[in-house]
């Protein structure tokens, strides 16, 4: 994919934005429940500090807050990144749209290099991609880095409002981070002259998957269909590609005998994308689904990956990790880019080239 990198332009002494994947769950004590988002956005910053830069304003969302939501705040991660990254990250608290120049004040004056702003969707124009929002975080760097690949198949502000402005602003000034980068070379994999049969595996809880089936189908040369998805199957599937699991009485898990179904395609297929657990996991007695088909993935010869939440919690359950070719941090996002190719934060990033 043709993008921009930090490595492709001279960043010293700049103003840097970075939208990062923030989202991560937080327990009753303010720990942050599994790291992995965080770690992967690391060696970005280090690379920004490598080049010089004068600042790095980092932005991000948790969870999907209407209004000022003191659960959501960011500040356990301003926590983590003291402690993991550096001492001095300076974190802003959220403040009205009409403050932000009090934000910004904040920001220029701020010590360390590493300034968090709180959860962008306090702001109800971050998922309306408004305008003033825009503007207003434009003025915090000459440069926008995309480190926010689960996030990129939204039209928000952070992912692609921000960047078109700065674009515009700055000519070529959005760039692909390090591991956005990762993902889209290892999910073209799934995508661009895959070693075939190809089997994508579409699972899990959210119906909207569904909404990708007649592009997935058209990509691969199997599609399974498992979690809770079969209910909202049409009667009618006959199209030979696709195998619909049957689920068991109280819909938690699918039926011995679709287990079967889905390991006989698994070991033929030398490509598997998986997205979505097959059965409800996280309960002992609903765990034989996902653990025989995750375990049929790990085990075969395919290129094997995985992306999203659930899922990657259910391969390190099931202690699967190092079998996976790739772990993508995106759920919604990795099916719409094996869906789609491209997702409408990457394509933001393609203007930057222009
Ligand atoms: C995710 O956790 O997958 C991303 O942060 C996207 O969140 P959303 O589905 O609330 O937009």
């Amino acid at each position: 994919m043709n993008v921009k990198t930090i490595d492709s332009v001279d960043l010293t002494g700049k103003f840097v934005i970075v939208r990062g994947d923030l989202d991560v769950s937080v327990d009753e004590h303010g720990q942050i429940v599994n790291d992995s988002r965080i770690q992967e956005l690391i060696p970005t910053l280090n690379k920004l500090l490598e080049k010089g830069v004068a600042k790095i304003c980092l932005i991000g969302h948790r969870g999907r807050p209407t209004g000022f939501d003191q659960t959501l705040t960011l500040a356990p991660i301003h926590e983590y990144l003291k402690v993991h990254f550096a001492p001095d990250t300076t974190f802003i608290p959220h403040k009205p749209i009409e403050l932000f120049p009090e934000m910004f004040d904040d920001y220029s004056r701020a010590v360390g290099k590493l300034v968090l702003l709180d959860n962008l969707r306090f702001f109800e124009e971050e998922e309306k991609n408004g305008a003033r929002l825009n503007e207003e975080l434009s003025f915090f760097g000459e440069y926008f880095v995309n480190e926010s690949f689960a996030t990129s198949h939204r039209e928000h502000s952070s992912t692609v409002g921000l960047p078109q402005l700065l674009n515009q602003k700055h000519p070529g000034s959005s760039l692909a981070g390090i591991h956005l980068l990762a993902e889209i070379t290892h999910l073209e994999k799934v995508i661009e002259n895959p070693a075939r049969p190809l089997t994508i595996v579409i699972s899990g809880v959210k119906q909207d998957k569904l909404d990708f089936l007649n592009a997935l189908i058209l990509k691969a040369d199997k599609v399974l269909v498992a979690g809770r998805l079969p209910e909202f199957m049409p009667e009618d599937n006959s199209d030979p590609k696709v195998l619909v699991a049957k689920l068991i009485p109280d819909k938690e898990d699918i039926t011995v005998h679709s287990i079967e179904m889905f390991e006989e395609t698994i070991a033929s297929s030398r490509t598997v994308f998986v997205g979505g657990p097959i059965g409800h996991f996280e309960e002992e007695g609903h765990m034989l689904g996902t653990k025989r088909v995750f375990e049929a993935i790990a085990n075969s010869e395919a290129i094997k990956i995985a992306g999203g939440g659930d899922t990657t919690t259910a391969i390190l359950k099931l202690h699967l990790g190092n079998h996976f070719d790739w772990i993508s941090t995106g759920g919604g996002a990795s099916l719409e880019f094996v869906a789609k190719g491209t997702l409408p934060g990457i394509e933001v990033l393609k203007e930057a080239l222009a």
